[in-house]
């Protein structure tokens, strides 16, 4: 298992290429089992949690290739509907799977994905969807067993509102919905930048979709679908996370390969933190030559502040002289960095779904443990702008999500170096 030490206080200077979004790959590679033949899926992200997906994919019969950051996937021979919980637990993400499988097959049994590292994330609205859509679901021996109803195999379009708007629900819909006879609408569908470059790429296959990027998705389903290729949108939350990066270290930085439109909600609170921006059609620069503001965020869905940057801005927000809250309305219990972002001597008290912040007091660097993916990127951001040494464990958390981490921190100036460690 991998750790990052870390020597704080280098200011952050330079420029970097932000990669392709983990999200938007994760939702993109399975909608490759919707039609037969090869696909060319570029900018790519090369981290963890595309590999555990070309994984799945492989189970499935597909071949996944990735070379750099481009992704060449062959589903000619993929014709297996079953996703086994060895590979599901790894990602949930693994979850997207269903919609195509039964889909393009009929049928499909594909493992619960179990809770993760902040508590229970249910799938109950993707299994909604299915129904509606005239699946048959059973729970049987911890997989769901879903199949279409009808004697043909077809699914059958239908009418599903999201209670909650899910982004990995309206996208296993989405692309259930692309084969199914007849019309499909989703209300209170997704808005999230993923989802919407996830329908362009089922449009490009050949889907019939409209209301992309609003809250109400029509899907015109069609007998079938065919191959195309696709370049992944950046990552929005590896940007964020970069920027902020950039502001605890008194930094000037400028990202490269960015869609601010995407950004809107960070860009908006880390110039009322006192961030200076300079924003460009795809590059954004982010000079910092003070300490922040407090500043207030809540989580909300795209376009609201994300709360994938939720850990991030807590770990910003311990350097700014006063108290700010940090509140999570997305995810109640996503908060298991708090305790640890303390150990570098900041205040954090978390009251049901919001933390508050007392910063101002220098932060002296500590040994932390990394919980899941954005609770380790914040720890590696408290250390960068601690005093002395940061040991942040378990990384593998980190590996993820954030593709060559400590590379794009050196680029920048950064004291980082990954360490092989025992078990721990
Ligand atoms: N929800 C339900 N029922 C469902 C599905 C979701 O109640 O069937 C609830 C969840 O409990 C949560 C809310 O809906 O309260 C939103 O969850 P959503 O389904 O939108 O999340 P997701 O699709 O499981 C994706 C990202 C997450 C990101 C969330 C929210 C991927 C692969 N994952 O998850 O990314 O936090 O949307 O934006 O796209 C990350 O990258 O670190 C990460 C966790």
């Amino acid at each position: 298992m991998d750790k990052f030490i870390i020597e704080g206080g280098a200011n952050l200077k330079g420029r970097i290429k932000i990669a392709g979004a983990k999200n938007g790959s994760l939702a993109l590679m399975p909608a490759t089992l919707l039609a037969s033949g090869t696909y060319h899926l570029k900018n790519t992200p090369n981290l963890r949690d595309v590999w555990t997906m070309s994984r799945l994919m492989g189970e499935l019969g597909a071949f996944c290739e990735l070379n750099g950051n481009d992704l060449f996937i062959d589903t000619t021979k993929a014709d297996k509907t079953i996703a086994p919980y060895e590979q599901v637990k790894k990602m949930r993400a693994s979850f997207y799977v269903l919609g195509p499988l039964l889909a393009r097959w009929g049928e499909a049994k594909v493992s619960l994905p179990g809770g993760c590292a902040w508590g229970p994330r249910p799938v109950d609205l993707h299994l909604k969807g299915m129904k509606k859509l005239g699946a048959e679901i059973s729970v049987e021996n911890g997989y769901v067993i879903a199949k279409a109803k009808s004697p043909n195999g077809k699914l059958k379009g239908g009418h599903i509102h999201l209670d909650v708007s899910s982004v990995g629900a309206s996208g296993n819909i989405l692309m259930a919905a692309t084969l199914a006879e007849g019309i499909t609408t989703i209300t209170n569908a997704a808005l999230e930048p993923e989802i919407t470059a996830l329908g362009r790429f089922l449009q490009d296959m050949g889907a019939k979709i409209s209301g992309l990027g609003t809250s109400t998705i029509e899907i015109e389903g069609v007998d079938e679908l065919h191959p195309a290729d696709v370049t992944t949108i950046p990552d929005r939350i590896e940007a964020a996370t970069y920027l902020i990066a950039a502001a605890m270290t008194g930094g000037h930085i400028e990202l490269q390969n960015v869609n601010p439109y995407h950004l809107a909600a960070v860009i908006d609170k880390l110039e009322e933190s006192g961030c200076e921006l300079d924003i460009n059609s795809d590059t954004i620069s982010l000079k910092m030559d003070k300490s922040p503001k407090p500043t207030n965020v809540t989580t909300a869905i795209y376009p609201g502040f994300p709360t994938d940057v939720q850990a991030q801005w807590m770990s910003y927000m311990m350097l700014a002289n006063g108290s700010s809250h940090v509140v999570d309305n997305i995810y109640y219990d996503r908060f298991k960095h708090a305790p640890e972002l303390s150990r570098l001597g900041a205040d954090v008290d978390v009251v049901d779904n919001a933390a508050i912040v007392t910063g101002g007091k220098a932060l002296s660097g500590a040994t932390v443990m990394s919980s899941d993916l954005r609770a380790s990127a914040s720890l590696v951001l408290a250390g960068l702008a601690a005093k002395g040494e940061t040991e942040v464990l378990r990384i593998y958390h980190l590996d993820r999500g954030y593709e060559a981490m400590e590379e794009k921190l050196t680029k920048l100036g950064a004291n980082i170096q990954r360490l092989k460690t025992e078990l721990i």
